[in-house]
């Protein structure tokens, strides 16, 4: 979609990356490493000491918890990696793994290396809200892993806490692993981002991941981290060793000064995209579009319904818009294993400058709901 969007000069609403770079003090920390020859060479395989403490910092100074920056926190090539790693570590061939779809689109690829089963379950619109029930009648005796993502792309849902409370005391009672992918923590408009592994009975059976890619901006850096187990990380470092070894020694010094910026940076994160969320729902449903407004991270659901009969799926809508409106935009049947139950949905970025995002407002004015 991205290549679609240069070939056809839309307004890329496609990929999830925004189009302004992070802190230019973060950026310089980066150059600075390279010109002073910090980490130009092969990192240490756990990550570089600096970056292992500031995660730890960071984790006890947004949730309270207490993470060993030796034993507990591997730092990865980008969330990626740390899913990829974390599921080839933890599932058997044959082993269940339950996923909230529609999925983020690594998920299916990695579960199925790592020889696992897919189980989906689905989140349905408008408001995306985990099915308790459903994900209970999902846990069979084969079941290794609930894979969580909240805030959750695509649909935008931030799971609440006694939503996590009820999954947590069905991992307990089923003595199930919870991989929980929290890489738009500082990505919420409504509610709280609570890491399922500060609830009790959770820390000893939890591989969280988390990535500098969304919080800072900077998503080619791939600078990542999972946190877990000292039993955890290191099955997961002994993946990681023959994936890639170690990557992005600089960006790593850079990073861990990023993790030390001050609140008002972290504030800022959530109030400047909140904006133009909103800008961005608005703009969608004045097009004519049926608009799910999230409560994090930084894309929007919308349904295409309202477009009548042009709008067959999100498929053929979305290959037609840069043509009839020059804007690129995601189907969301993609994401999921069941494509009917998001056949006609479609995703926008909104992480855009905001005369990006209205000059899209203004393409897909061209379209007329009826
Ligand atoms: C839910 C989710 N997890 C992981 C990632 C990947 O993060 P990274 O760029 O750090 O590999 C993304 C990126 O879009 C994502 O949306």
């Amino acid at each position: 979609m991205s290549e679609l969007a240069v070939a056809t000069s839309s307004v890329n609403l496609g990929q999830g990356f925004p189009d302004t770079d992070g802190p230019a003090e973060v950026a310089q920390a980066a150059a600075d490493a390279i010109l002073s020859g910090r980490g130009n060479q092969y990192p240490p395989g756990p990550g570089v000491p600096p970056l292992r403490a500031a995660i730890a910092d960071h984790q006890r100074r947004f949730y309270g918890l207490e993470v060993d920056p030796d034993r507990e926190i591997l730092v990865t090539a980008g969330a990626t990696e740390a899913i990829a790693a974390t599921l080839l570590a933890l599932v058997e061939p044959g082993d269940e793994v339950i996923a909230f779809e529609p999925y983020y689109d690594s998920y299916a690829a990695c579960i199925a290396m790592a020889g696992g089963v897919r189980v989906p379950v689905t989140l349905t619109a408008p408001d995306f809200r985990p099915d308790l029930d459903a994900l209970r009648a999902a846990v069979t005796d084969r079941t290794r892993v609930i894979l969580l993502n909240s805030p959750h792309n695509p649909t935008g849902s931030v799971f609440t806490r006694a939503e996590l409370a009820a999954i947590a005391e069905l991992a307990c009672s089923r003595d199930l692993l919870v991989i929980s992918d929290e890489v738009y923590e500082h990505m919420v408009f409504t509610g709280e981002h609570v890491p399922i592994t500060t609830l009790p009975g959770m820390a000893e059976r939890t591989a969280t991941i988390s990535s500098a890619a969304k919080t800072f901006s900077f998503t080619g850096w791939k600078i990542g981290w999972v946190t877990g187990t000292p039993q955890m990380v290191s099955a997961v470092r002994t993946v990681k060793q023959f994936l890639t070894f170690v990557s992005g020694g600089p960006f790593q010094y850079a990073i861990a000064q990023a993790l030390a910026l001050p609140d008002e940076y972290y504030r800022s994160i959530a109030a400047d995209l909140l904006v133009k969320r909103d800008l961005m729902c608005d703009g969608l449903a004045s097009a004519g579009f049926e608009v799910y407004r999230p409560d994090g991270t930084y894309f929007i659901t919308t349904s295409i319904k309202p477009f009548g009969d042009a709008a067959a799926s999100g498929l053929e809508f979305c290959r037609a818009l840069p043509k009839t409106a020059g804007v690129v935009a995601i189907p969301m049947q993609v994401f999921y294993d069941h494509p009917e139950a998001g056949q006609f949905q479609v995703r926008f970025a909104f992480c855009k400058r905001k005369e990006v995002l209205n000059e899209a407002i203004a393409r897909l004015g061209v379209l007329q709901a009826g």
